[in-house]
């Protein structure tokens, strides 16, 4: 696990671009945190270390945005949608077993449907420019990314 604070949205625009350079095909990366904490934010700087041009639009109304980098990258928020059955329903398994990096709003709200193998990672204020972030590892592959971004922060960023 790796906790660490975030002291503006840069801050934690560049913690998503540092696991967005090293994440691979098949990544699943899965944000909770309330309305407004920086998942978008977080999302566009993993966006940005995929190698993506262009701009990363919340996935608020669309459900999910696919983007192209290095790899596919499928960002979804499934605030809207009405819960695991529905998530199902889009073929989210397509996405989180294909060959791309997803990265899901709201991932708290489709535990069900998520893979056993995954990056959990919760953002919470503390404050009106301070965040929470904390990343928590299901599975060896996603010790080994929580690792390289524990050396990350140690860099000062
Ligand atoms: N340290 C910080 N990290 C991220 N965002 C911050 C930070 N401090 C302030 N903010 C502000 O918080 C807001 C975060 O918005 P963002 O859309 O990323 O949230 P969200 O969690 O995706 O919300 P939603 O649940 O509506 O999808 C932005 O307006 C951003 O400028
Ligand atoms: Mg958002």
């Amino acid at each position: 696990m790796l906790t660490c604070m975030s002291r503006s949205p840069d801050e934690t625009c560049r913690l998503g671009e540092a696991l967005g350079r090293m994440a691979g095909p098949g990544d699943v990366f899965c944000l909770s945190g309330d309305l407004g904490t920086g998942k978008t934010v977080f999302a566009r700087g993993v966006a940005a270390g995929l190698g993506v041009a262009g701009r990363v639009a919340s996935p608020t109304f669309t459900l999910i945005n696919e983007h192209q980098g290095r790899v596919p990258f499928y960002h979804m928020d499934v605030y809207r949608l009405g819960g695991p059955g529905e998530m199902h329903d889009l073929g989210c398994e397509e996405y989180f077993y294909g060959g791309g990096v997803t990265l899901v709003e709201w991932a708290d709200l489709v535990d069900e449907v998520l893979p056993g193998e995954r990056l959990d990672i919760s953002i919470t204020r503390a404050g009106d420019q301070c965040r929470q972030i904390v990343f928590t590892p299901r599975g060896e592959r996603y010790r080994r990314l929580v690792e390289e971004m524990k050396k990350f922060v140690r860099a000062g960023n």
